[in-house]
């Protein structure tokens, strides 16, 4: 019998919105879902929203997440944000080592690790993103790719590995409107798992919840969602939108 994983879907909303657009989506959001309990939902605003959309998600049963943050606890980093920084925003989750950051500002495997093991010590819960390029997939490389990923990106966590939550964004497919077809994403989901089950044994891998990301809509989630290995989606341009990003958290409730 598998194990029962509550799905997770969470809004990536990248470099976009004012604080008024934000809070205007958080709220309609948080109406379209207020009868929604068994699908666990994050927002993630950028970091000058957070603490609007915080406040208008307050009382209710959506979360907020952070989109980056640095590793240091505090000190003379210019531009960068704490883990404790976040906590005080009351975020509970952050996402880390997404394609844009490692594309753009050279987070490594190395970096995105530092950052896993702070958020972790912080008790923020890391969306630890992965994911392999076209090349890669064409190549054959996906399998080995996502296992260097997961094991550098996871390395040293200890007794946290069950609060880790990893996001598999095909790189191809994050922003192209070019989706996973349900059976790619199973595949690579089922090997993040057994690879997840090499690195931190089999009862953190069962447990361990992945979601998929790259270009899901409202017309793509619910087959993404039903495949065995998928426990939710993480979600960027069709989540800027509230009557999108309301169906694809309604398409991750069981039998509904
Ligand atoms: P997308 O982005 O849904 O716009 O493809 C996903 C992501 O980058 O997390």
């Amino acid at each position: 019998m598998a194990k029962y994983r509550k799905k997770i879907v969470a809004g990536n909303w990248k470099m976009n919105l004012s604080i008024a657009e934000a809070t205007e989506l958080a709220s309609s959001v948080a109406r379209g879902l207020a009868e929604v309990r068994e699908v666990d939902v994050v927002l993630c605003p950028p970091f000058t929203a957070l603490g609007a959309v915080g406040d208008a998600i307050s009382g209710g049963s959506i979360k907020l997440g952070a989109q980056n943050m640095y590793w240091e606890k505090d000190g003379a980093f210019t531009g960068e944000i704490s883990a404790a920084m976040l906590r005080g925003l009351f975020c509970r989750y952050v996402i880390l080592g997404h394609s844009e950051r490692r594309t753009h500002f050279g987070d490594t495997d190395e970096v995105v690790n530092r950052k896993v093991r702070t958020a972790l010590e912080s008790s923020l819960e890391p969306i630890v993103c992965v994911g392999e390029s076209l090349e890669q997939r064409e190549a054959g490389e996906t399998n080995e790719v996502l296992e260097a990923q997961l094991r550098a990106s996871l390395a040293d966590l200890g007794a946290d590995y069950g609060k880790v939550i990893v996001a598999y964004e095909p790189v191809w497919a994050i922003g192209s409107g070019l989706t996973a077809a349900p059976a790619q994403a199973q595949d690579a989901h089922a090997w993040i798992r057994s690879v997840v089950g090499e690195i931190a044994g089999s009862e953190v891998a069962d447990s361990l919840r992945i979601q998929y990301g790259g270009s899901v809509k409202a017309d793509n989630a619910r087959e993404l969602m039903s495949q065995a290995d998928v426990d939710g989606a993480l979600v960027g341009g069709a989540s800027l939108e509230s009557r999108s990003f309301v169906e694809i958290v309604r398409a991750g409730v069981p039998n509904d």
